[in-house]
């Protein structure tokens, strides 16, 4: 059976496209969808993707992972720099975890340095834009297989 994995978007990722597109490019959400869902099926993988704006939301999913997936991948968004409660939640469920970020956060404003999922995730990808997400799944795929 294909391993599946939960795709998480933090806070403010609905408004790819349109949102700061010197940082974060001009794809849509849709377009990152669809890139990891090729991705995946190239990957043997099964994808369930999600965005939420709200801190709780994103908590439970983790949680609820424990019984419906194999691996995470996350894009905390602002939450990376701010959440132990999303930190706490990936501990729990014990899965692997990749972190991406769309930008280089370590070239832009120190608040940005410091991610709390890095902590708890076993690799970190970020400054490539959406083929961050791509690289991940290839990375979770050699992990879970
Ligand atoms: C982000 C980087 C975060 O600092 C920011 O708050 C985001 C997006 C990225 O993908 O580059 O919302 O996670």
């Amino acid at each position: 059976m294909a391993k599946r994995v939960l795709v998480l978007n933090g806070p403010n990722l609905n408004l790819l496209g349109t949102r700061e597109p010197d940082i974060y490019g001009t794809h849509t959400l849709k377009d990152v969808e669809a890139l990891c869902k090729k991705a995946a099926s190239t990957l043997g993988l099964s994808i369930d993707f999600r965005q939420s704006n709200h801190e709780g939301e994103l908590v439970t999913w983790i949680q609820d992972a424990r019984k419906t997936a194999d691996a995470i991948l996350i894009n905390p968004a602002a939450y990376s720099h701010t959440s132990l409660a999303i930190q706490d939640a990936l501990k729990a469920v014990a899965l692997p975890v990749a972190e991406v970020h769309l930008s280089n956060i370590h070239q832009r404003e120190a608040v940005r340095h410091h991610s709390y999922v890095s902590a708890v995730a076993f690799g970190v990808i970020c400054g490539f834009g959406v083929t961050g997400y791509t690289m991940a799944l290839t990375a979770l795929a050699e992990k879970l297989n």
